[in-house]
């Protein structure tokens, strides 16, 4: 196969290739004095490139990672070692395909790369980094980004765990799932502050599924069964082509953190794939989610408007608008709602120490769809009761990086905090971290502070924010 370099392997979207170290980072501005911790971000840094139709999923995990410690800033960053990037630093060259294309036949064990490129959480005094098909988790220390190994919650793990797993901060409880090609398709599971796995749960569905989230409560959980999955024909002769189902409805599993088999409860929704959750919560009889819904056809019109539809999906062009549905435990009903369908955004964060309790604010990402996928444009704060946004934007050469909530060291409200992203300049290619005020309207007025880096951050997937509280010190 001739390789074609691709473009989102060149430029401002292209890897760094270079673990380096930063201390002592100028501010421009006034860095707040109750902002410590530290901003942890993932994303795909490939490290040899393969010789196929490279995907953002392809490139190798890299943190990068920003602590804020009493108005010092320093910066780091390195590759996750997967056991896929040991054996290629080992050959010195990539020896797996990308998702777009036929995976390894030759390898059962690892037909396509885990690359752990997608999503980062920390747990148990470790950052746990995830891959978006649910694979091997990987423990990496928080201070020296060193990665420890695969993360096997002491011998604990009998699944795999995918990206947006999540952290009960309050209970240190990590609440995960998972789910795969075999039956029963889909699970999920809880380990605790110990860092053991305390309790998993199968959840049988159907078939095969693509979900991408799941949502918590302090009680339950709530696992996505959507419309979106594998075309089952290209699936039977070993591809994966994602299909668009416009008349299957989207389903919801409710069930208690510590319930059994017979205590999943299926919802039923419009058709619809979700990407992102932002939290959920009860409201009396109701379990309450709220997500950016992806702006779905009721209808497809025929073949070409399913492989569009299907192709913005995998090419991760974004079309999503704020929603909320209601999920009664008592009549087991579900209602459902658009919160505002103006703004298309995506990537959204929320105060995550109040996940699981009712939440008022979501942070989240402008997009603007390009050929390459979306652009991520500006930042949002918006007031999920009635809709309301505050927005922010530098203009269309400046690239936002999911911006996570950071709450102020003696927090007293839901929005008393910061934002923190690495917003780049695509013309430049330079990237600066900058901190937004969260309270009130002030996100309008842009970044209190501003920190240039000597070189470009590349563009990304998931982050999260550790208290200082939280992290503790280095040993
Ligand atoms: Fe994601």
């Amino acid at each position: 196969m001739a390789a074609v370099p691709s473009p989102l392997l060149s430029g401002t979207h292209g890897p760094i290739g270079e673990e380096s170290v930063y201390d002592d980072l100028p501010v421009v501005g006034e860095l707040p004095a109750d902002l410590n911790g530290a901003f942890f971000r993932n994303g795909p840094d490939a490290h040899y490139a393969g010789t196929g139709r490279y995907h953002w999923f392809d490139g190798d995990g890299m943190l990068h990672a920003v602590y804020f410690d009493r108005g010092r800033v320093r910066y780091r960053n390195r590759w996750v070692r997967t056991a896929c990037f040991l054996e290629e630093q080992a050959a010195g060259r990539a020896l797996w395909p990308g998702i777009m294309d036929p995976p390894r036949r030759d390898r059962p064990d690892m037909p396509i790369k885990d690359t752990s490129n997608t999503d980062v959480k920390f747990h148990a005094g470790r950052l746990i980094t995830m891959w978006y098909r649910s694979g091997q988790p990987y423990h990496v220390d928080p201070w020296t980004l060193a990665t420890l190994g695969p993360a096997d919650f002491d011998g604990t793990l009998r699944t795999h765990v995918s990206a947006h797993s999540k952290v009960d901060e309050q209970a240190d409880e990590f609440v995960y799932f998972d789910y795969g090609k075999e039956w029963p398709y889909m699970s999920f599971g809880i380990a605790g502050a110990d860092g053991r796995v305390r309790h998993t749960l199968p959840v049988e569905l159907p078939g095969p599924s693509l979900p991408h989230d799941m949502a918590f409560t302090k009680t339950h959980v709530v696992l996505h069964d959507l419309s979106l999955g594998f075309d089952p024909e290209a699936l039977a002769a070993g591809r994966h082509k994602l299909r668009f189902f416009a008349d299957r409805p989207a389903r919801f599993a409710v069930v208690p953190r510590d319930g059994t088999e017979r205590d999943i409860r299926w919802f039923e929704a419009e058709p619809c794939f979700i990407y992102h959750v932002i939290n959920a919560w009860h409201e009396d009889d109701e379990l309450v989610m709220v997500a950016c819904r992806y702006r779905t056809p009721r209808r497809l019109a025929g073949d070409a408007d399913e492989e569009r539809f299907a192709r913005m999906i995998a090419q991760l062009q974004m079309d999503a608008y704020l929603y909320e549905w209601r999920f009664n435990l008592r009549t087991g009903t579900t209602r459902e709602r658009a919160i505002d369908d103006t703004l298309n955004s995506e990537f959204p964060m929320m105060n995550a120490w109040l996940q699981g309790l009712p939440t008022r604010y979501s942070y989240n990402i402008l997009m603007k769809n390009r050929e390459l996928g979306a652009q991520f444009a500006g930042i949002a704060k918006y007031d999920c009761r009635d809709g309301s946004f505050t927005a922010w934007s530098e203009g269309d050469h400046f690239w936002y990086s999911e911006a996570p909530f950071a709450p102020s060291d003696a927090a007293a409200t839901e929005d008393d905090g910061y934002l923190v992203s690495f917003v780049t300049n695509l013309r430049e290619a330079t990237t600066e971290i900058q901190v937004f005020d969260a309270r009130s309207r002030n996100l309008g007025h842009g970044p209190v502070a501003r920190i240039p880096l000597p070189r470009r951050v590349p563009h990304g997937f998931h982050s999260t924010w550790v208290s200082a509280k939280r992290l503790g010190r280095p040993g």
